[in-house]
């Protein structure tokens, strides 16, 4: 079993933190399977579960959901339910009862979005015991203010922001944190003053560990794939093909055969 303080020991021993995405039992159960440890229930399900252009319209209901989904069917992941948009933003009460919620649903830790500005809601979610996660760099719910998905911290001063605000977010007592769409040497920099684990995702082969979107993983979702996603699997094609077979033999009268019939 996973848990949150193998975070700092895995770290210490320099050992990579491997996180993937998951919305419901079957995949936690494969991801189990195949020996990874850590499953975000990211609001990325906005995109490719739900079919939204971002991930601004997903709820904590819908969060709550599918984090349940995971939680019931794996059995050794430790398991982090990613805050959506406004579920954290207003004010830090808001943020814990939230934050608990999660807890409630199975989760082990949450993660949000924003650095300094987050400081009073980590240090309030970490004071009655729920740990979080961080997340910096190109955070998807800020997509309005950046005019698109780009990378950030490429100019000096923005590097310099992210860099304070990764220090913040470690005093404040986040367990790990996210960095995303960043460049790779900042986030070397990042990685090297903090005592706990970053996890990059678009930010180069320093990180202490990686995220990847499920689906952008296995080649399931190719309505949009950003230069940091590699394909290990091409299942879209391998699921269009099934399917125009499928299609095939029941309009030639091929299926179901003597073998899919009962006698
Ligand atoms: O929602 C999500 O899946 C995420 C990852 C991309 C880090 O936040």
């Amino acid at each position: 079993m996973m848990t949150v303080p193998d975070l700092h020991r895995y770290k210490r021993e320099q050992k990579k933190v491997i996180v993937v995405t998951a919305y419901d039992a079957l995949f936690a159960r494969i991801v189990e399977q195949a020996g990874l440890e850590v499953i975000l229930v990211g609001d990325s399900l906005g995109i490719v579960v739900q079919g939204k252009a971002n991930t601004l319209s997903v709820t904590m209901d819908d969060m709550l959901y599918h984090t349940r989904l995971v939680a019931g069917a794996a059995q050794k992941s430790l398991i982090i339910g990613d805050m959506p948009f406004m579920s954290y933003q207003a004010g830090k009460d808001e943020a814990v009862r939230n934050a608990g919620r999660f807890l409630q649903a199975g989760a082990h830790a949450v993660k949000l979005e924003g650095g300094a500005v987050m400081v009073d809601r980590i240090q309030a979610m970490t004071q009655v015991g729920i740990p979080v996660i961080g997340h910096l760099g190109m955070t998807p719910q800020s997509v309005n203010q950046y005019g698109g998905y780009k990378v950030q911290g490429k100019e000096g001063d923005r590097a310099q922001v992210l860099l304070d605000d990764s220090k913040a977010i470690e005093e404040a007592g986040a367990v790990a944190v996210v960095l995303e769409a960043i460049p790779a040497k900042l986030a070397r920099a990042i990685t090297a003053q903090l005592s706990i684990p970053t996890i990059g995702i678009g930010a180069g082969l320093h990180c202490d560990g990686q995220v990847l979107v499920l689906y952008d993983l296995l080649g399931m979702f190719d309505e949009f794939v950003p230069k940091f996603v590699k394909p290990y699997a091409h299942l879209k094609a391998d699921a269009l093909q099934a399917l125009r077979r499928y299609k095939e033999e029941v309009e030639q009268g091929k299926f179901p055969s003597d073998a899919e019939s009962y006698h």
